[in-house]
């Protein structure tokens, strides 16, 4: 759910933002009468111990004429603005001690200092540590401790482990000090701060490498833009709620690349090298990708530099996901499908859905409720007359009898009780008040924001362990109402409509902000749907365009107010570069100024707002049902989030470039280490139309988080509105169901050592330069390759086979090798409801006969299909659990083909229940002569010479237990020779 901005704003780009803008209205219900009315239907949480909050004295802490805050113009857009690199001095190293581990020194300003952005620091203190072999931290911090450091149990700082053989060379000039990090294997430069100058201000750090001319880079995040960043692109990072803008901030921040180098000058590069970059940071900060360089700078904090050495993407990615936390290992059913939509607005419309769904033999999981059900948009509440608690219970109960289940949304920001109205009593926040959980203003006031509710307070969960336990009373509560599976975190970034602390003498207004959305339709839909008004296109340059600003010659003067140490948080003096909406870093959040409970200011944390969020919800469910995979999804993210929780790409649009930005989306997120991610399937925003949402549902169905969800004002967008999208729905869910044994295993991969669980071409074929940019095909782990439509009125869809011609490709519908050119741009057949699909020769897949559940799927016999490589060899394996936090029992199968014969040896004490009925061999070259298990038991089978398909069947009928322990050898003999 989105952000609305309350005041009309000139945006020239809005094909890229939700329509939400321009199509709600709301309407103040601020009479007593009508609030006693809708206060009559309330069924707030009872448990919490009523508080008069009486002791609240409401204060305005800035200035009313600065509602809104003066606008900051970029100062990388800024041609006048001084140069960091021209004007100040740099520092020189002395004492440098070389450390079992590592080196330290110090490094003492080189000049006058410059002071340009903030308060030059004369001496810092250099750490650099051999962490692992894979990885190196070059540690800058300030001598005196002044400067924020993210503490350890709010998230983890990668920890050094014993390592004997750094495969880097950290290397260093004294004076000036600049640093390089060589890769020792090839003697690649990593990373070369050579002829540039450390900048280390209280407000400002740069630090600056040169690059390799047209750089391959990825991460960044989180951004709506092609997968490879390109080499000129300005990366700025601010947590904001802004419905998918193109190239700008928004929910997360991810300061992490990945870089790939093909060739090159190196004689000893025979394939490319990959290796990834992190700057531990929550601070604002701009990366500038320019032609020739790379730049961080940064709002504040420390320079905390994590090198990881890859050698490839998947391993650069591996090791950078172990140091920053694995991802958290779902339950199955969170694989299954999804649906979402605000507008649900009582129980038997959510009863429908899935009954129609049923009815049209879609398979459904979850059901979602977005803010409808809630009493007045306040969490913890239940709306009583549409959502009663026993109609609820009744429904959840029969939901939950058919293996189906469901989530709430539950946002950030907590309704502030109007103090003039005793009988508005609103538990949560007055329990909140009582154990001080909430954000305040400097002067120790509330900091009251503007939400769905009205005036807002905001859990501050910054080392707070009141907050923990404030949740954990509110969940508690809130399941004697509702039966979760889950929680939807939203609206976490934080999101407010106002700016500053609009509400602290209005809360008598209060409830002041209900939004009525119906009866304003929205009349966007797909490029397709008029066909002459076609493609807006991918490539969004058209849209960069219009975003570039013309500066005013004279900026309007900020107001400088100074935090405790002298720093001006509100408006620093270096401007990131904010998405054009937002004036400044209060726009739409927190004030940087915003105090949390120990002192610390949001300027230093507020990229960590979401994530600590997630971490509380974490550990509150784990409070409560103990050994519980704990199923969050949410919206803001930062590094780690992926071990709380799964993530959605926020509100997009029905656009076919939306969908087609989805792979980049997905893709980056395996980098950031939470791989179970999607985005809103068939578009949040804006009106779907049949052609868009089949090859949507199509297209989602191979991402590891899979849910339809759209908004209020759009048309209804279930699978089954259209038979066209049924029947799409229909064959994508029963494949992504078949392959179920196997997404869990990619789950299983990324939870134990960070492996994509869905991968760009490039990093499973690094020695393919051609694939550097390659985003609008990938694969389901190492097997399937996805060539999903993405543009309206088409039939075919381009794409390639990547490999050599060694490597072969089968089609996955027929099983039939597909002969074409590798690496060559062809054309496939795609008709609506087709979605090409084909499996990669040397791959083993688990599969299950689809049923209606993933329940019932997994009651379902076991086949495995086998895909021969060209040498004949293939392997695979298959992960199973008892899915609780921290299993009993595990059970894991390596399967392999070698020499005509499979060898599946399993361990683990989990025990599957379902046989296997069916091992299809694709690649097989001429008949078997016999076809035998390592058990004399009876074998089935068939060969199709034309199709070269061996089929073992019926294994179940006459020996599944015999093979069920999954330890046994199939062999196939081609000739008399082979035994
Ligand atoms: C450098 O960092 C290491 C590892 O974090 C730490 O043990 C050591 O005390 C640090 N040294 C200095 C001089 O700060
Ligand atoms: C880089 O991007 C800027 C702003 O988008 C544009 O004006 C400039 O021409 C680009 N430079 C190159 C070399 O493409
Ligand atoms: C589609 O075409 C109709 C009829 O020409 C027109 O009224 C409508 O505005 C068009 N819609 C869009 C989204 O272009």
């Amino acid at each position: 759910m989105h952000y609305t901005q309350l005041r009309p704003v000139h945006n020239r780009w809005s094909y890229a933002i939700s329509n939400v803008k321009e199509n709600l209205w709301f309407i103040l219900l601020s009479s007593l009468g009508i609030l006693f009315i809708l206060y009559g239907a309330a069924f707030a949480v009872v448990t919490f111990t009523p508080l008069v909050p009486s002791f609240i004295s409401p204060k305005q802490t800035s200035a009313p004429d600065l509602a809104d805050g003066i606008r900051q113009w970029p100062t990388v857009d800024n041609a006048s603005a001084p140069i960091a690199q021209e004007l100040c001095p740099g520092y020189y190293s002395e004492n440098v001690v070389r450390t079992t581990n590592g080196i330290t020194a110090w490094l003492r300003i080189a000049g006058q200092p410059c002071n340009i952005y903030g308060k030059d620091y004369n001496d810092l203190i250099l750490n650099v540590t051999y962490q692992t072999d894979n990885r190196l931290n070059v540690r800058i911090t300030d001598s005196e401790d002044i400067q924020y450091v993210i503490p350890d149990d709010v998230a983890k700082a990668p920890v050094a482990e014993t390592n004997t053989a750094q495969k880097y060379e950290f290397e260093y000039n004294t004076q000036p000090f600049e640093f390089w990090v060589t890769r020792r294997s090839d003697g690649d430069i990593l990373f070369d701060t050579r002829g540039t100058k450390l900048i280390f201000e209280d407000q400002y750090l740069e630090v600056m490498t040169k690059m390799e001319p047209n750089y391959n880079l990825y991460g960044l995040g989180e951004v709506i833009h092609e997968l490879r960043l390109g080499n000129n692109l300005t990366r700025a990072m601010w947590a904001t709620d802004l419905s998918n803008p193109i190239d700008s901030n928004m929910y997360g921040s991810h300061p992490v690349y990945l870089e790939t180098r093909y060739g090159g000058d190196l004689q000893s590069r025979t394939t490319s090298t990959s290796h990834a970059v992190f700057l531990r940071s929550s601070h604002g900060m701009d990366v500038l990708l320019r032609p020739e360089t790379l730049s961080y700078r940064v709002l504040g904090g420390i320079i905390d530099l994590y090198f990881y050495l890859g050698d490839t993407a998947i391993q650069a990615i591996q090791q950078y996901v172990s140091s920053i936390g694995l991802p958290a290992m779902q339950q199955y059913w969170v694989l299954g499908f999804h649906q979402c939509r605000w507008g649900y607005k009582n129980v038997n419309d959510l009863r429908d859905v899935v009954k129609l769904y049923r009815e049209a033999n879609i398979p459904l999981e979850v059901i979602w409720s977005d803010l409808d059900y809630m009493y007045q948009y306040r969490d913890w509440t239940l709306d009583e007359k549409n959502f009663h608690p026993d109609e609820m219970h009744h429904f959840l109960e029969e939901l939950h009898a058919n293996n189906q289940y469901y989530v709430p949304i539950i946002d950030a920001g907590i309704y502030a009780g109007n103090p003039t109205n005793l009988s508005d009593v609103y538990d949560p926040y007055t329990a909140g008040l009582d154990k001080s959980i909430y954000a305040l203003n400097p002067d120790s006031s509330l900091y009251i924001g503007n939400v769905w509710p009205g005036y807002t307070t905001f859990p501050d969960f910054y080392r707070n362990a009141n907050t923990l336990k404030w949740w954990i009373e509110a969940m508690r509560n809130f399941s004697t109402l509702v039966d979760y599976d889950g929680f939807w975190l939203d609206m976490n970034e934080i999101s407010t409509f106002c700016t500053g602390s609009c509400g602290n003498d209005k809360l008598s207004d209060n409830p002041s902000c209900l939004f009525d959305f119906v009866g304003s339709p929205s009349t966007d839909y797909p490029e397709g749907f008029n066909v002459t008004n076609s493609t807006e296109g991918f490539h969004a340059d058209s849209a960069k365009a219009v975003m570039a600003q013309i500066m005013p010659a004279v900026a309007p003067d900020a107001p400088v107010q100074l935090d405790k140490i002298g720093r001006n948080v509100n408006y620093p003096p270096y401007k990131i570069k904010l998405a054009e909406e937002l004036l400044n870093l209060a726009s739409h959040t927190l004030s940087p100024n915003v105090t949390h409970h120990d002192g610390t200011l949001e300027y230093d944390i507020h990229n960590l707002y979401a994530y600590t969020e997630t971490m509380t919800a974490y550990k509150s469910f784990l409070e409560l049902r103990p050994n519980k995979r704990p199923f969050l999804l949410t919206r803001g993210t930062f590094p780690g989030s992926g071990s709380y929780a799964a993530h959605w790409g926020g509100d997009n649009s029905s656009k076919f470039y939306y969908m087609a930005f989805s792979i980049p989306q997905v893709l980056s997120f395996q980098i950031f280490g939470i791989p179970v991610v999607g985005v809103d399937t068939c578009g949040f925003g804006g009106n779907t139309d049949f052609e868009l949402c089949a090859r949507w549902m199509q297209l989602g169905a191979f991402l590891p988080f899979y849910r339809n969800h759209n908004e209020i004002t759009s048309i209804p967008q279930e699978a089954y509105r259209w038979s066209s999208v049924a029947e799409a729905s229909r064959i994508a869910i029963n494949i992504r169901y078949s392959l179920l044994p196997y997404w869990y295993t990619l789950m299983y991969r990324a939870h134990v050592d960070g492996t994509p669980m869905v991968r760009a071409l490039a990093w499973e074929f690094p020695n393919e330069e051609a694939l550097k940019d390659a985003d609008r095909q990938f694969l389901v782990g190492s097997a399937i390759l996805v060539t999903p439509v993405l543009e309206p009125l088409v039939t075919t869809v381009n794409g390639v086979f990547p490999g050599s011609r060694n490597d072969i490709w089968y089609d996955w519908y027929n099983y039939t090798k597909i002969e074409v050119p590798n690496g060559k741009n062809v054309t496939m057949d795609a008709p609506l409801g087709h979605i090409n699909l084909a499996v990669r020769g040397g791959s083993i897949l688990p599969m299950q006969e689809p049923g209606y559940t993933t329940t019932e799927t997994r009651k379902n016999s076991l086949k495995l299909l086998v895909a021969l490589s060209s040498e004949g060899v293939a392997q695979g394996e298959i992960y199973l659990d008892d899915e609780a936090l921290v299993p009993a029992s595990t059970l894991n199968v390596e399967m392999t083909v070698a020499d005509g014969s499979l060898s599946v040896r399993s361990r683990g004490k989990f025990v599957i229940t379902t046989m296997l009925s069916k091992i299809t061999i694709l690649g097989v070259t001429s008949k078997p002569k016999r076809v035998h298990f390592d058990s004399p038991v009876v074998v089935n089978w068939a060969y199709d010479e034309t199709s070269r398909i061996l089929t073992i069947f019926d294994i179940d009928k006459f020996n599944g237990s015999d093979l069920k322990s999954f330890n046994w050898t199939l062999t196939w003999a081609e000739s008399d020779t082979s035994t």
